[in-house]
């Protein structure tokens, strides 16, 4: 089957929330996903865009149907003040019935050429553990376990607790 890789538009934002929920249904956190076609509009396309897409498309069915987007890989830049700059893969799907025929390897690919390309040190990911599919997939491609090697563990500070913090303090 044929498929095309290319960089998200405006015009992208419902496929892009479409495919982020089947990512989160796949991860089984579908109900986490709170983000809007709008935010992600304003985020990705603006001035400074704060997460790049790639798309993948396939023709549609019939010869009258456009092409159908099944995968996508979000993406941005981090800076690690040790090695500097790295990609940051945050999302990476592709619908099941197009999986297996190298989309997933080919935004690999262009994502490897982006960060040779612009001189980053490499790219990070985070991989929920019950994923065994796609560790085996990163693992084959050399993906080293960084909380299992290195101890690190993901924290975060939710919105309440920066709201706390970022309030001017009572009299
Ligand atoms: N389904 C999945 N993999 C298959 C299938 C199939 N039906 N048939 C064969 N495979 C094998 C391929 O041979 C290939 O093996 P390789 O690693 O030795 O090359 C590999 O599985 C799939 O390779 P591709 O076809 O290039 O990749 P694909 O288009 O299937 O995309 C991806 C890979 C994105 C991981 C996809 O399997 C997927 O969407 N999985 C579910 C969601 C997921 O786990 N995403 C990653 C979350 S982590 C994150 O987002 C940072």
């Amino acid at each position: 089957m044929e498929y095309k890789l290319r960089k998200a538009e405006p015009g992208d934002v419902s496929h892009i929330l479409r495919l982020v929920k089947e990512l989160a249904k796949y991860e089984e956190m579908e109900d986490q996903v709170t983000l809007t076609e709008k935010e992600l509009l304003e985020d990705g396309f603006g001035d400074t865009p704060f997460y790049h897409c790639i798309l993948a498309e396939v023709q549609g069915a019939s010869s009258t149907d456009g092409p159908k987007v099944v995968g996508f890989a979000m993406y941005y830049f981090t800076y690690d003040p040790w090695i500097g700059k790295q990609l940051y893969l945050e999302d990476f799907y592709v619908m099941e019935q197009f999986r297996g025929i190298g989309i997933g390897s080919e935004i690999l690919k262009q994502l490897s050429d982006l960060a040779m390309n612009t001189r980053c040190c490499g790219m990070l990911f985070v991989v929920a553990e019950n994923n065994e599919s796609s560790i085996k997939f990163y693992k084959r491609r050399g993906a080293e376990d960084l909380s299992q090697q290195e101890g690190w563990r993901l924290y975060r500070l939710a919105k309440d607790k920066l709201l706390k913090m970022s309030a001017p303090a009572e009299e």
